[in-house]
């Protein structure tokens, strides 16, 4: 081990990555691998998740193996449906609000654990809060459903890489390190879930995403607080690490011009001067719609990355609606390494 208690590449032996349909024998062999502590893959709305039975802390320890993950950085739990999720943790009238109004849907509650919570201790990294969530498509439900389990799953990428919204793209960082990744295509949002702490004191936006904060305060009648407590009897969650979601390219963000050397990452109907001779230009959303942008962000960062150039420069990008889960993830893309 390292001393992010991460483990190096050479500890994992390679092993045969099988591809699963989306048809009934593809989630009942995912359900199985699961279910015998293996690590499979498999869609949710927002991105592709590494799963494992999160109430067996040999599986979980693949995951945190295959993804290179340090293990102070804890895992979200998944869940069929909201009663099992009410199961696992303690609900204050604003978990359940949020519950009852979100789920299933890309939002992750981090709560006090219940007292006999299942999620087992390393995918909680030693915690006495979890963080539970239930996945919309009928296919991960299916599959959760079969497993009857909470399955625990960080995001299908190397750490600290970009975030997987294809099967090609959780095998393209993972193949020979997991079980099987399971295919349902690409995930509609595009980017990982709103990630709100419950935990005694007001709600807190621990990470934004796929949920817009207008609607969860709409929600709630007030104001969400930000990740920072100042609260020593309740600190925020580890892992928001500030270098997150990384191109192997430097990531220039708010660019007004563009040049030859660089690729170019576009929103809305404007283009950059200098953006018709870059290397590459690609535009998340012509028509400025921040629903469409979220999808192909991940995806746009891969293929950008993909060209070469050593700079992605990226024009600006409202903050309002889903903005703001697209900016964290490229300032976190754009943060020195
Ligand atoms: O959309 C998503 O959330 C995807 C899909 C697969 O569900 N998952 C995902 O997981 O993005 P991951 O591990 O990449 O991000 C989980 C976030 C991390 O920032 C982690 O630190 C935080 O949730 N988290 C998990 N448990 C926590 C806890 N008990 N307290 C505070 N933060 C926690
Ligand atoms: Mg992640």
């Amino acid at each position: 081990m390292n001393d992010l208690g991460s483990i190096p590449d050479d500890a994992i032996p390679a092993i045969t990555t099988a591809w699963l349909s989306e048809a009934a024998d593809g989630i009942a062999a995912a359900a199985s691998l699961l279910r015998a502590g293996q690590v499979v893959a498999f869609p949710t709305e927002t991105v592709y998740g590494l799963g494992a039975d999160a109430t067996d802390p040999g599986a979980v320890a693949r995951i945190f193996a295959a993804k290179q993950r340090p293990r102070f950085n804890p895992l979200i739990a998944h869940l069929a449906d909201t009663a099992s999720a009410f199961a696992e943790g303690v609900f204050d009238e604003a978990a359940r609000s949020l519950a009852e109004a979100f789920w299933p849907g890309p939002l992750t509650l981090v709560v006090p654990a219940a007292p006999d919570c299942r999620v087992c201790d390393l995918a909680r990294a030693g915690l006495p809060s979890v963080a539970l969530r239930v996945p919309a498509p009928a296919l991960t439900r299916a599959l959760l459903a079969r497993v009857g389990r909470p399955v625990a799953a960080p995001s299908a990428n190397r750490s600290g890489r970009v975030s997987p919204t294809s099967a090609d793209h959780v095998l393209a960082d993972l193949e020979g390190r997991i079980a099987a990744v399971l295919d349902g295509g690409e995930t509609p949002v595009g980017v990982e879930s709103s990630v709100i702490a419950c935990l005694g004191g007001p709600p807190r936006l621990l990470r934004p995403g796929g949920l817009t904060r207008e609607a969860l305060e709409a929600r709630l009648g007030y104001a969400l607080a930000g990740p920072e407590s100042g609260d020593t009897a309740h600190p925020v969650g580890p892992g928001l690490l500030a270098s997150h979601y990384a191109p192997r390219a430097q990531v220039r963000l708010e660019a007004t011009s563009a040049s030859s050397d660089e690729a170019v990452l576009l929103f809305g109907p404007e283009t950059l001067p200098g953006a018709d001779a870059a290397r590459a230009r690609l535009n998340l959303s012509p028509a400025g719609d921040l629903a469409e942008a979220a999808a192909h962000l991940f995806s746009a960062l891969r293929q950008l990355d993909g060209v070469g150039a050593r700079v992605i420069a990226v024009a600006s990008i409202p903050e309002r609606g889903l903005g703001e889960a697209i900016n964290d993830r490229l300032r976190r893309a754009a943060a020195p390494r």
